[in-house]
């Protein structure tokens, strides 16, 4: 399978990474096209303290802990609107946008795209293609919800950065792993963890 992810400015870049790195481990997923924003570098290193400017495969697989000659991660630069992904000709399972900003949200929705980033969420959603969003903000204005209601009727799946705590998450690790477990669930990609809810976990109540 191939997947093309985005990373944009919007809080929570650990998502992306871990999101990478079960993709990369899952065994399921050959290549990964990569774009980030250019406000995604700089949220990175806010965040995770890392890097990521003016980004290339080795850079990418370093901060992954990817082998050097991995080929897994294929890089492509925002403003490369030929790149592979820009096309539906390019057949693919569907894209990941992972955080998601409102402004990026609004760029798609709005159908006006001026980045790699729009161009293939874009193309995703004319072919049918899953298109997962995971939207990083709060508190959401009229506008956002809008524009989240826009892409989900147009076949967009909104996944919110919303962390659970019913699988009690001794770590900020686990709070975030669950959530890209559930990225992963929507292309049916298999996991360390069963993240089931099978109705045992409470007992009587
Ligand atoms: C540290 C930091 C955190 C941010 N967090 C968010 C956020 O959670 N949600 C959001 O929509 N924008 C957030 N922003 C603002 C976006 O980065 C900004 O709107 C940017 O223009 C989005 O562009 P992009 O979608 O091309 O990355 C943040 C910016 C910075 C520097």
């Amino acid at each position: 399978m191939e997947l093309t992810l985005g990373i944009t400015g919007a809080s929570g870049t650990v998502y992306a990474y871990r999101t990478l790195q079960m993709l990369a481990a899952s065994g399921a997923v050959e290549t990964v096209h990569l774009i980030m924003s250019g406000t995604a570098a700089t949220v990175a290193q806010v965040e995770m303290g890392v890097n990521l400017r003016d980004p290339n495969a080795d850079k990418i697989n370093r901060w992954l802990g990817l082998p050097a000659d991995s080929k897994f991660i294929r890089f492509w630069r925002l403003d490369n609107l030929a790149a592979k992904p820009s096309s539906g000709s390019h057949k693919q399972a569907g894209m990941i946008i992972v955080p998601c900003s409102m402004g990026t949200l609004g760029a798609i929705a709005s159908g006006a795209g001026t980045n790699l980033i729009h161009r293939a969420a874009d193309v995703c959603l004319k072919e049918s293609r899953r298109l997962v969003i995971v939207p990083r903000e709060t508190p959401y204005n009229a506008i956002h919800l809008e524009n989240m209601l826009k892409l989900s009727r147009s076949g967009a799946k909104i996944l919110p950065a919303s962390p659970a705590f019913y699988h009690r998450p001794q770590t900020i690790g686990e709070l975030v792993d669950h959530l890209c477990f559930r990225i992963l669930d929507q292309f049916d990609i298999p996991h360390s963890k069963n993240t089931v809810w099978t109705g045992e976990e409470v007992g009587e109540v």
